[in-house]
């Protein structure tokens, strides 16, 4: 490019950053757990509105976290980011994480979405919930995680691997609410009512349940709502064929999950990190995430997506997320000895 069009171009430029201090070379790296197609347009409007860049390493949380810890100080990430509590309360607790200090995050976040120390911070909610085939169930016959465990369910229930972080986070809550017995005893009881060895994500549970194979699935709301809004003529057909179930209304509430991030000890670049993070918690992108991907805003200022409106407000488990960390281990062993696949 030419001098003399360059300086016009940069003047420009700055106009429409005032105040920001821009550098071409300003970019953040992004250690993530999430793997939503979403994301990479939430990282571009970033990126136009403040010229700097996100890259991205996806990987599953803990493999991020040996990943961090082996790389130290010279770990080019600025941001680990999860889709479930307990992977940033691992995190946070490995002495990967610096506080993050933000009035807007306080403002915006609810206290028990954010760690008390400021390690990190909600930027999206999931609720897991029972998906239904309404031919073959009737809402009465629906109320709580607990039953999905008993003999009346034999045969009828499918829900995937235990390897999953948003299945072993479950069992997590369950293990706090009712204790290790109780937990180890309705993994087994689950186990024993599935139709089929665990298999697939959870839309092809929701896909299960429409099609036949089972009349009640384990699934966060989010895949549903992918599925209500995709290209794809088959699975418009299944998401019309179920409804959604909020479990334990009349007790604790549901199990909710949290999508969160924190920045990283090592990062060089807390403040552009922490620019990232009030980005994503704008009124304006936690309603486009409720849009996009169809996890919940943590704004209760955000708007719902009409889907989420569809589905109505429900109580929520208030179980602090660390619980999903500390008892993830827990959690890991009565699932392979409960035999859940
Ligand atoms: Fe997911």
């Amino acid at each position: 490019m030419q001098k003399r069009l360059l300086f016009p171009l940069l003047a420009a430029f700055a106009a429409l950053f005032p105040g920001g201090s821009l550098r071409a070379d300003d970019e953040l790296t992004l250690y993530t757990q999430r793997h939503y197609g979403f994301d990479d347009t939430v990282h571009q409007r970033f990126s136009e509105k403040t010229g700097i860049k996100i890259k991205v390493v996806k990987a599953a949380a803990d493999e991020l976290i040996v990943r961090l810890q082996e790389e130290g100080a010279n770990t080019p990430a600025d941001l680990y980011m999860t889709a479930d509590g307990g992977g940033l309360d691992r995190a946070k607790k490995a002495g990967l994480l610096q506080p993050l200090v933000s009035a807007l995050v306080e403002e915006k976040v609810p206290a028990h979405l954010r760690d008390p120390d400021g390690h990190w911070v909600a930027l999206t909610k999931r609720a897991r919930v029972i998906i239904y085939a309404p031919d073959r169930v009737k809402a009465g016959e629906l109320s709580t995680y607990e039953d999905l465990a008993d003999p009346k369910w034999r045969g009828r229930l499918v829900v995937r691997s235990s390897s999953n972080a948003y299945n072993q986070s479950l069992l997590a809550s369950l293990i706090e609410a009712n204790g290790a017995e109780a937990a180890e005893a309705w993994a087994a009881g689950v186990r024993k009512n599935m139709a089929r060895p665990p298999q697939g994500g959870d839309r092809d549970q929701i896909r299960a349940v429409a099609a036949g194979l089972a009349d009640v699935a384990i699934s966060n709301t989010y895949y549903l709502g992918l599925m209500e809004t995709s290209n794809d003529k088959k699975d418009l057909e299944a998401a019309a064929a179920v409804k959604i179930f909020f479990p334990n209304q009349e007790g604790r509430g549901t199990h909710v999950n949290i999508s969160g991030a924190g920045i990283v000890k090592a990062s060089k670049k807390a403040d552009l990190a922490k620019q990232f993070i009030e980005f994503i918690l704008s009124d304006e992108i936690q309603s486009l995430y409720a849009q996009g991907t169809f996890e919940y805003p943590v704004s209760e200022t955000a708007e719902w997506s009409e889907n989420q409106k569809r589905w109505g407000t429900f109580a929520t488990d208030q179980v602090p997320f660390s619980v999903y960390g500390e008892r993830n281990a827990e959690a890991v062993r009565l699932f392979n000895k409960a035999g859940w696949e």
